[in-house]
């Protein structure tokens, strides 16, 4: 491993405040430069990340950016219509890390041509699916993995609240649900809330301004190692976030603070609580659980090591939430995967 430290830069001074926070909190990085089209957000930056001003240079162009600072790594946080030139432009440019926010992207083409581009590159690549770096949410994982509670059957999973909308937030609970299949998803039906059944089969990226304009829905995957995953994202709920993961021999209940865990010896018996040493949860500061995932990036990179949080991962979460649009739109028929390409 090289001790030398890797530049970081990051486009979209909004929700990229918390990447700057966490390259300045993470000892392998040095926070060299920002970008935003907008000095309001230039300045609320250094608020949100609490970072001085003058300790990182500034642009309001990213190609300039990407030209005269020498990156290794670069974040994209701007609107998720967004994101793909800024990361193809990156990895086009040299960098050898991208660390890009949810949702992926906003269609199949841009999805894929992201892929593409960093794969060609050999760019290493994570998408902030936040919970993925969350050591609650890691421990769970690794246990189903050990077989804990025999292959995982099912997984029944929730969000509530007002900002219950399936891309700019449901992303994180569908990519959640991914995260622990670890399969690639089959099919999926889905039924949005009263009042969106005419939202259509695009997301248009409008979502987070308003959650009128991204429906909630609720969704039953199905992936290709048999597990099935039912995703309920609704409004007029209380604002939660959770998964209960079932297999023959038990089932994890997991939230960003606490996991609950039950467990039978006889497959298919009567569980009992048990109790475990419980991992760490959710970060209180935005951008404290993020420098857990630019720690792994910098891995990525040096020793080749694997994304908790992969690009091709985020393509399926896309495809699964664009295909229940799809599935909206044909009276909540069933929808095959891939989808085509227009
Ligand atoms: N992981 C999370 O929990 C989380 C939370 C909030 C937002 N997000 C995601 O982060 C992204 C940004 O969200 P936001 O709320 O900050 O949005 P925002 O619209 O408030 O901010 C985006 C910023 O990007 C800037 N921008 C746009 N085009 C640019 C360009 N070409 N060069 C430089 N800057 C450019 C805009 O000026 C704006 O300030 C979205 O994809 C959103 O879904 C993720």
């Amino acid at each position: 491993m090289t001790t030398q430290k890797l530049r970081a830069g990051v486009i979209g001074c909004g929700q990229g405040a918390s990447h700057g926070y966490a390259y300045a909190h993470a000892p392998e990085f040095e926070l060299a430069a920002i970008c935003d089209l907008k000095s309001d957000v230039i300045d609320t930056f250094f608020e949100r990340s609490r970072l001085k001003r003058g300790s990182v240079r500034e642009y309001t162009d990213y190609q300039a950016m990407l030209e005269k600072e020498d990156l290794d790594v670069v974040s994209v946080a701007t609107p998720d219509d967004y994101h793909v030139n800024p990361v193809c432009d990156a990895s086009n440019s040299g960098v050898k890390g991208v660390f890009c926010e949810k949702p992926l992207t906003i269609n199949l083409k841009d999805a894929d041509r992201m892929i593409e581009t960093i794969e060609r590159n050999g760019t290493k690549m994570s998408v902030d699916h936040t919970r993925s770096w969350v050591p609650i949410y890691q421990a769970v994982r690794q246990a189903v993995r050990e077989g804990e509670i025999g292959e995982l059957t099912r997984i029944v999973a929730h969000m509530g609240g007002r900002r219950s909308m399936l891309f700019r937030n449901g992303t994180h609970l569908v990519d959640a649900v991914c995260y622990f299949a670890e399969a690639d998803p089959v099919w999926v039906i889905a039924a949005h809330e009263r009042g969106f059944e005419d939202y259509g089969i695009e997301y248009k990226g409008e979502g987070g301004t308003d959650p009128m304009l991204d429906p909630a829905s609720t969704l039953i995957i199905e992936f290709d190692n048999g597990t099935r995953g039912i995703v309920n994202i609704a409004k007029m709920t209380p604002a939660i976030f959770e998964l209960d993961l079932l297999g023959p021999n038990g089932r994890y209940w997991v939230t960003d603070k606490h996991c609950t865990v039950w467990k039978t010896d006889q497959p298919e018996g009567s569980p009992k609580e048990v109790i475990l040493p419980q991992a760490g949860g959710y970060g209180d500061y935005f951008g404290d659980t993020l420098i857990p995932a630019v720690q792994e990036l910098a891995m990525m990179i040096w020793n080749n090591s694997p994304s908790s949080s992969p690009a091709r991962r985020a393509r399926n979460t896309l495809e699964v939430m664009l295909g229940a649009l799809t599935s909206q739109s044909h009276d909540s028929a069933k929808v095959h995967f891939p989808l085509p390409r227009k």
